[in-house]
């Protein structure tokens, strides 16, 4: 029933509540997000757990930081399991560039396969208002097309976007691109502090290549039921 499209976001602080959010959803996920608020507070811990349950990894920490330092970042991250890690776009060029070949250049030495890489183009929380307070004249939409087109030619797998600018990254940068689109809410779900939202057929018909969902399946009264409908229409288009 699983769709590998589909990813949670498992933001809680504990891991009586990891345990409990995947052992709700059983094989109907079998793809998770792990990021910040809940790594830094139980560690490693948490994507064990996960790989021992058979499921994919996608570790979020968004490192940004000068390009040996980020580096050498994912490659510390590397013996933990996680399918997928992240790092700002706005690290600029070289940094995505030393990432790339350093995390596959281990990759190859130490025999396992490696993880992929994305950039984190302009958060999905961030709108218009907020984007001209922070002093950017052009568009949100331009400057996530610019990331994007960078994180291609700095070999990444893909990039972190807005399910409202897949369409025109799709179209820039192929069809083998990730493009992983928070931002997900289904028709008359509550909006939390997202901005640039889509329902998730709208995500996937943009070009969207996994859907990063966390409030609208972790909050649902019954989480389970809430992935199931998320999957059913992801499967219908
Ligand atoms: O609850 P919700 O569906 O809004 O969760 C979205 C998840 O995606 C959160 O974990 C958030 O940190 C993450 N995310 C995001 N925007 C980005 C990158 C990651 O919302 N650009």
């Amino acid at each position: 029933m699983a769709d590998s499209r589909l990813i949670v976001a498992l933001d809680v602080h504990s891991m009586p509540d990891v345990r409990a959010l995947v052992e709700t959803l059983g094989d109907s996920v079998s793809y998770y997000k792990v990021g910040m608020e809940l790594f830094y507070r139980v560690g490693a811990e948490v994507l064990t757990y996960l790989h021992d349950q058979g499921k994919s990894i996608f570790l979020d920490l968004k490192l940004h930081d000068i390009p040996n330092t980020v580096a050498e970042g994912l490659c510390s991250l590397m013996n933990l399991h996680a399918d997928m890690l992240n790092v700002h776009a706005s690290g600029g060029y070289e940094m995505m560039r030393t990432a790339v070949e350093r995390v596959r250049g281990k990759a190859a030495q130490d025999g396992i396969p490696a993880p992929k890489l994305i950039a984190v183009t302009i958060l999905t929380s961030i709108g218009g208002d907020d984007w001209k307070e922070m002093g950017f004249s052009q568009e949100i939409r331009e400057q996530v097309i610019r990331f994007a087109s960078l994180a291609k030619k700095a070999g990444m797998d893909g990039v972190v976007a807005s399910p409202q600018e897949a369409v025109a990254i799709r179209e820039v940068c192929g069809p083998d691109f990730l493009i992983v689109t928070p931002g997900i809410r289904p028709a008359g779900a509550d909006i939390n502090d997202q901005s640039r939202i889509a329902t998730p057929s709208a995500a996937l018909q943009n070009g969207a290549s996994h859907l990063v969902v966390g409030r609208p399946i972790r909050a649902a009264k019954d989480p389970k039921a809430a992935a199931e409908a998320i999957i059913r229409e992801m499967e219908r288009v």
